[in-house]
């Protein structure tokens, strides 16, 4: 039996460009102080009327180009993100309906920023099972329309996009060596989305108090984001026989340029190695990690052979490394 590999890429990003200079009109910011305490310059904002699906389909359509084959030959859609168009149906379906594809499964998973992650494990295990054979994968999140504008310590932080990859099995060296995925739910306070779900209903006091953004307490998630991402990569390397000196490539990720260089500090990858787009997309959550995927792909910098490591770290908490060779 074969690995499981990624046949193809894609990605899309929301054409306006929200930069730090902007947002020092409508919060109390500054260019500077965002750049030093983030890496962040600018983040893609979403139209009013898109939707995380919208971006899905144009990353799909992208990605089955890439990867050579029809929509019609996927058998299994899965969508990571905290930012569905609705609680239900699920985004999944939203894109499987634009697909024009009947009769197969789509669902979506919420683990936050490592949800692709999280993804492309379930579709490694579905695919090795026999389950499925071609499944797309997509991580995308639209956190414009959850972020408290008026909140300076997380409104310059997001930003919205969708990275899709398509899987199935190879018959050579290529695909997933390895994988880590955790969670502790006993930390989910410290970065939710307090109301719209079962636990707090949708009222005026809720939509007033701006319950429906996301609450973070930044300073506690930076500094077990520094921790389980280091350990989420040594335990996914470990498993595969490898070490940080055998990375290719590395794509962490993109919440802040500090978690990044402090991992990379603790794997012992120099900064030649790291993809680095958060300068350009801020955290785009689930979808920052696809996205740098498909640029680097798109770009030519991936190549047969390469041992590529991708980390994550998010709400819940969660957290997650999957190893693959390309
Ligand atoms: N502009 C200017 N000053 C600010 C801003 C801002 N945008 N935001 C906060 N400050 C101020 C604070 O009020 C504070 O001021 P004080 O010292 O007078 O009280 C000071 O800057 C320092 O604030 P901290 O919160 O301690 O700053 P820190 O260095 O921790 O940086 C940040 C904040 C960037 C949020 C950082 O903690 C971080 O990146 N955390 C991790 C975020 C993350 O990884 N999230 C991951 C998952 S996201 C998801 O799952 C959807």
């Amino acid at each position: 039996m074969g690995r499981i590999k990624i046949i193809g890429t894609g990605s899309y990003v929301p054409e306006k460009i929200l930069t730090n200079y902007d947002l020092e009109k409508m919060v109390d910011t500054s260019d500077e102080w965002i750049v030093t305490r983030t890496g962040i310059k600018e983040r893609r904002i979403a139209s009013p009327d898109e939707a995380t699906s919208d971006m899905i389909i144009e990353a799909s359509k992208k990605a089955l180009e890439n990867a050579g084959i029809k929509a019609q030959d996927i058998d299994l859609i899965i969508v990571a993100t905290v930012t569905p168009d609705n609680l239900f149906p699920s985004t999944a379906c939203w894109v499987q309906k634009a697909l024009g594809l009947k009769d197969i499964p789509a669902l979506d998973i919420s683990a936050a920023c490592p949800g692709f992650l999280y993804a492309l494990i379930l579709a490694e295990s579905l695919i090795l099972s026999k389950k499925n054979k071609r499944v797309l994968v997509a991580g995308a999140e639209m956190l414009s329309k959850i972020t408290n504008w008026e909140d300076r310590s997380t409104c310059v932080l997001f930003g919205d996009g969708a990275g899709v990859a398509i899987l199935e099995e190879g018959d050579d060296e290529s695909g997933i060596l390895s994988s880590y995925w955790a969670a502790d739910g006993s930390l989910g306070d410290l970065l939710i989305q307090p109301a719209g779900g079962s636990r707090m209903p949708a009222t005026y006091e809720t939509v007033e108090k701006k319950l429906h953004t996301v609450h973070m307490k930044g300073n506690e998630v930076f500094k077990h984001a520094v921790k389980k991402m280091g350990e989420a990569a040594l335990k996914a390397l470990s498993k595969a026989g490898l070490t940080g000196e055998d990375i290719d490539i590395f794509i962490p990720h993109q919440a802040n340029i500090r978690i990044i260089e402090a991992t990379c500090e603790r794997l012992k990858v120099p900064k030649e190695k790291v993809y680095i787009n958060i300068h350009k997309y801020g955290n785009v959550s689930a979808a920052t990690i696809p996205i740098a995927l498909d640029e680097l792909n798109r770009e030519g910098k991936l190549k047969k052979g390469d041992v590529i490591l991708m980390d994550s770290f998010g709400a819940g908490f969660t957290w997650s490394a999957v190893v693959m060779r390309w």
